[in-house]
């Protein structure tokens, strides 16, 4: 199975971001946490900065929109090149028509799952979206402890995805020791902001995560 190490500049320095993404050059995509405040309780960044994150940066980049209305907000990201936009399930009123819509401005699109929230629904459209994020923390914060009970979310989502190219993401707590544990349940995708930015060398931590999820 392809592994996915996806650093979250969530953990960067957030007035050097063009020097951390330059610090990772063997993550496969930069993981971009806009958040504003009102889907979860913390404010981060928005377009503008994912603007100039799309000029400046030489990985591609998996935007995690934790914001209300994303319907209306989604496909700006897209049109501003990020690779992937996933959104959350709780905050959209038309997942479908946002994950076409995100398509249709030339993004991969991804729709994620907060830890008590049922992925069941959204298996049935499984062909609707590229990516499935299976939160493994309530979204908001950095550093927060990984919830193992939900790898039984994980295998489900694998065994409805098949063979086909829908990425499965984990995000939230993923490091040296849990990365294996849900890479076994099923996960291709793995995000890492404390485990990798919070290191002295940051690059050589993403290498060994990828060694561990491959493993
Ligand atoms: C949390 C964010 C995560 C966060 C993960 O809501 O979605 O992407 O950066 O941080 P760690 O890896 O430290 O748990
Ligand atoms: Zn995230």
């Amino acid at each position: 199975m392809v592994v996915r190490i996806e650093p979250s500049i969530l953990s960067a320095d957030f007035s050097a971001f063009a020097a951390a993404v330059a610090s990772i050059p063997s993550a496969d995509l930069v993981h971009c946490d806009v958040m504003d405040n009102h889907f979860v309780p913390n404010l981060t960044f928005g377009l503008p900065m994912v603007r100039r994150l799309v000029e400046t940066s030489a990985l591609p980049l998996d935007v995690h929109l934790m914001i209300d209305d994303p319907d209306r907000w989604a496909p700006g990201y897209a049109e501003a090149g990020a690779h992937t936009v996933t959104f959350h399930a709780e905050a959209a009123h038309e997942p479908i028509a946002t994950a076409r819509a995100i398509r249709r401005a030339g993004a991969r699109a991804g729709i994620a799952v907060k830890p008590t929230t049922d992925v069941r629904p959204y298996l049935a459209a499984l062909a609707e979206f590229d990516q499935v994020l299976v939160m493994t923390v309530e979204p908001g914060f950095g550093g927060q402890s990984f919830m193992a009970g939900l790898m039984d979310k994980v295998g489900e989502v694998r065994a409805a995805i098949g063979d086909r190219d829908v990425w499965l993401q984990v995000d939230g707590g993923i490091g040296a020791d849990t990365i294996a544990t849900a890479a076994a349940a099923g996960a291709d995708t793995f995000v890492a902001g404390s485990a990798v930015f919070g290191q002295e060398d940051p690059d050589a931590a993403v290498r060994h995560l990828r060694a561990l999820a491959s493993a």
